[in-house]
């Protein structure tokens, strides 16, 4: 075998906002339909977070949940790692208004910008950490989109909601942990999904806002094209460095964007459709969360069992993405 990086998942925790938004609503905002949602995207509804929430919010309750599964107190932790587009505020990170609020000060506390694929890169980060932190550590996916969403754009609002997911991983000496992990980026694609103005390149003035240059802009139907072959190619390099026939996958849990962009994963990367956990319908989109909830809802499910081979694939922003197979 050429790669093995050991670590064992103790706990999983996931928190959706309790507002659910569901497609008939959407019906009263803009010119779509329950029909078309359903059968272009395969999402049904998604869950809207209270104007007074942030994105640590969401996190530090899914934290708490990862914690209680683990059998862990909080000052267990021996960092904190947030994959998120949409932090609480630029600075301080949203890591660091989780480790206010989980009240573990002292461990080092960070975000992770790399969008969709946001929670695999923090897996990737918090494993290569355990071996000098030799204590668990929390990776969160999390993104509250509702807040940078057009709502009068009706090719992106309805296909965006809130959400955060959290592990907690350990260092073990037993064979579990990754048997393989690709990242990858390609910077040249960033116009296709983007927040134009807020930061340096484009700071805030009453310019920017009246032209709602804060929100997300994406070209859907180009994404969409290179979204499967990004994920399906990344699923495809995973399974051969880690070895395994794609009949080895116990279960495939994709970044949910799109019923038909993972429909479209699963051909190219043969990995069968009936072996794949969709949670579209429920959450849309929620970029960073959706890998971690997705695998929360799996385990709570008892559709992995210790041993299983699970293979993650994301794309997103950038453009991103990321692919590994790990032994439950
Ligand atoms: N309701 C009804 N009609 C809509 C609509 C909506 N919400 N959004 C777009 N349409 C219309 C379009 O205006 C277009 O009408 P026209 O033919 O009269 O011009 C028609 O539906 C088809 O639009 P198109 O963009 O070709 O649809 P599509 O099948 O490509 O689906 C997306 C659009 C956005 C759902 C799809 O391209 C997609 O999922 N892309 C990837 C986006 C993504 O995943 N982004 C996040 C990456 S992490």
């Amino acid at each position: 075998m050429k790669f093995f990086r050991r670590f064992k998942i103790l706990g999983t925790g996931a928190y959706l906002p309790e507002k659910v938004l569901t497609n008939a609503d959407l019906e009263k905002i803009v010119d779509t339909s329950d029909e078309w949602i359903k059968t272009r995207t395969g999402i049904e509804k998604r869950h809207i977070a209270r104007e007074d929430e942030a994105t640590s919010d969401l996190i530090i309750e899914a934290a708490k949940e990862a914690l209680r599964n683990a059998g862990l107190a909080a000052s267990a932790l021996g960092a904190i790692i947030i994959g998120t587009i949409s932090p609480d505020t630029f600075f301080p990170s949203t890591g660091c208004w989780v480790q206010k609020g989980l009240d573990v000060p002292g461990i080092p506390a960070f975000d992770v910008s790399a969008a969709c694929s946001g929670f695999l890169y923090g897996l990737e980060v918090g494993s290569l950490m355990l071996s000098s932190i030799a204590k668990p550590i929390l990776v969160a996916g999390a993104d509250i989109l509702s807040k940078i969403t057009n709502w009068e754009d009706r090719g992106t609002c309805v296909l965006l909601g809130d959400g955060a997911g959290a592990v907690i991983i350990a260092p073990t000496d037993e064979d579990r942990g990754f048997l393989s992990s690709i990242l990858g980026a390609d910077g040249s694609l960033g116009e296709l999904l983007i927040q134009p103005a807020g930061g340096s390149r484009m700071p805030a003035s009453h310019e920017t806002v009246d032209k709602k240059l804060h929100l997300l802009y994406m070209k859907g139907n180009e994404i969409f094209k290179y979204a499967v072959r990004t994920m399906g190619d990344a699923a495809i390099q995973a399974i051969k460095l880690a070895g395994v026939d794609p009949d080895n996958i116990s279960l495939f849990i994709p970044h949910q964007a799109n019923t038909r962009i993972i429909e479209a994963t699963c051909r190219r990367a043969k990995v069968p459709l009936d072996k794949t956990h969709i949670t579209i319908s429920w959450h849309g989109n929620m970029s960073a969360g959706t890998i971690p909830i997705a695998f929360h809802d799996a385990i709570s499910k008892g559709l992995i069992k210790r041993d299983d081979l699970v293979l993650f694939a994301a794309f997103g922003a950038g453009f991103t993405w990321g692919a590994s197979v790990l032994r439950f």
